[in-house]
């Protein structure tokens, strides 16, 4: 019998990896702490409803690429495909808005869609999903954009370019529409069959096709821009201001509309330069209308999410730094067998001490131990036989050195505790 594997386009983290999003979420924490937004753990899986109602029928992400299955009392739910839906009903469901506005939120977490597997897009991806809700303010566009550029600062992320756009509202979308659809139906057989099929459903996304006939056609469309109404025409010169304040740089791309229904006024995404073919590291906008959608009442708001694993992907093309990696300091090792209960204690303290450490339960000799040690990149090993314990000693070795030194038994601990507070271990 073969042996089972994981789905096509599903991933396990593996440790020599995981470390590296460690990192990133203590980074992304500690962020989130700086602008004041509070983490949220949100279900894996929601009524079908929320998102076929809050993302769009007619997108891409409800039409072909959601894990949808019956429960056994014959519900229909959905695995999450993103979390801005999700945090809206929470929002809703919890009367966060008789709080203080905006309720700034996050979380982290995978998010599932039924998507062509390639480098950088899986199946089973993680998102940092930043959202504020509660406030139509410009300011807030600018703070939400402004947040996800501080993510990359922090990592060091470099290469990095940020689209920005406004889709409108349901008041001057439809002008912008049957414009769009003006111009468009001219050509309309010269289109891809895809951009075609969206031609009535949803011509916007026609702009963001990359077929190159396509993209000769949008070329010469009118502009969002020239059909924005007044409120949405301020409200895009106001984001645009207020990132000039901070002095973040953006390219307002006429192309960029998204996939997801949802938006109104302000779109952007954040592309790398080093990710090929699925280089969106982070999008996001406003959904004015989203609460509404999925049955509430009028509720502004804004947000992005931040693709985790290809932020990975980008830093390591980019030879930046995670931290460090957590290793193992210190390896007690057994010289003799009348020394083992001795040395289990010694473990124990030192790890009780908060001093990373570890010993072979293998009954392996001296020499396999050491060579374990150096493999695991120890800064010290810890050596102890009868001739130790019986003298109230413990053998100590650097092993960057090769030095070794005979310590008292009782002062063991407090010196290697005090040697990795000084971060020499
Ligand atoms: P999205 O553009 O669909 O937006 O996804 C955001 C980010 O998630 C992308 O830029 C990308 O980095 C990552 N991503 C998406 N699909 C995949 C995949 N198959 N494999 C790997 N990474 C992927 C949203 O999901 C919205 N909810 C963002 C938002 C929050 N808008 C407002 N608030």
């Amino acid at each position: 019998m073969e042996s089972i594997k994981a789905p096509r386009g599903v991933r396990d983290i593996l440790p020599d990896e995981s470390w590296k999003w460690a990192f990133i979420f203590g980074v992304t924490r500690k962020i989130a702490e700086d602008f004041g937004y509070r983490e949220v753990h949100l279900p894996i899986f929601e009524q079908t409803e929320l998102f076929s109602r809050g993302i769009g029928e007619t997108t891409d992400v409800v039409e072909k690429e959601m894990y949808t299955f019956s429960d056994r009392s014959g519900r229909s739910l959905t695995l999450r495909p993103e979390a801005t839906a999700s945090m809206v009903r929470a929002y809703l469901e919890h009367g966060m808005a008789s709080g203080p506005q905006p309720s700034k939120l996050w979380c982290a977490g995978p998010m599932m869609r039924y998507e062509r597997p390639q480098k950088g897009r899986y199946r089973q991806f993680w998102q940092l999903d930043f959202e504020a809700i509660g406030s139509a303010s410009p300011l807030v566009d600018v703070e939400v954009i402004a947040l996800s550029l501080e993510i990359f600062r922090r990592l060091g992320l470099s290469n990095l370019e940020v689209l920005i756009n406004s889709v409108g509202c349901p008041s001057c979308r439809p002008v912008y529409r049957s414009a769009l659809q003006g111009y468009l139906r001219e050509r309309f057989d010269e289109l891809c069959p895809t951009c075609q099929g969206r031609f009535d459903r949803n011509p916007l996304r026609i702009l963001d096709c990359k077929v190159e006939t396509c993209r000769a056609i949008t070329d010469g469309a009118p502009d969002v821009r020239d059909h924005l109404c007044g409120e949405c025409r301020s409200h895009f010169d106001e984001v645009l201001q207020g990132l000039d304040l901070i002095g973040a740089k953006f390219r307002i791309d006429k192309r960029l509309v998204r996939g997801l229904d949802y938006y109104t006024k302000t779109a952007y995404e954040v592309l790398s330069g080093d990710l090929g073919a699925q280089n969106a590291v982070c999008g996001g906008g406003r959904y004015d209308n989203l609460a509404e959608a999925i049955g509430g009442p009028h509720t502004p708001g804004v947000g992005f999410a931040a693709g985790l694993d290809r932020i990975v992907l980008t830093m390591e093309q980019q030879g930046l730094s995670f931290g460090r990696e957590p290793s193992i300091s210190v390896i007690v090792v057994v010289a003799d067998e009348a020394a083992r209960d001795e040395a289990v204690r010694l473990l124990y303290e030192l790890r009780r001490a908060g001093v990373p450490s570890d010993m072979d339960t293998s009954g392996k000799g001296v020499k396999a131990q050491m060579k374990a040690a150096g493999a695991a990149k120890a800064c010290c090993v810890c050596i102890l036989g009868s001739s130790e314990v019986s003298r109230g000693v413990v053998a100590l070795k650097e092993m960057a050195t090769g030095s070794q030194e005979e310590i008292e038994r009782e002062r063991v601990v407090e010196r290697l505790a005090a040697k990795m507070k000084a971060a020499c271990c």
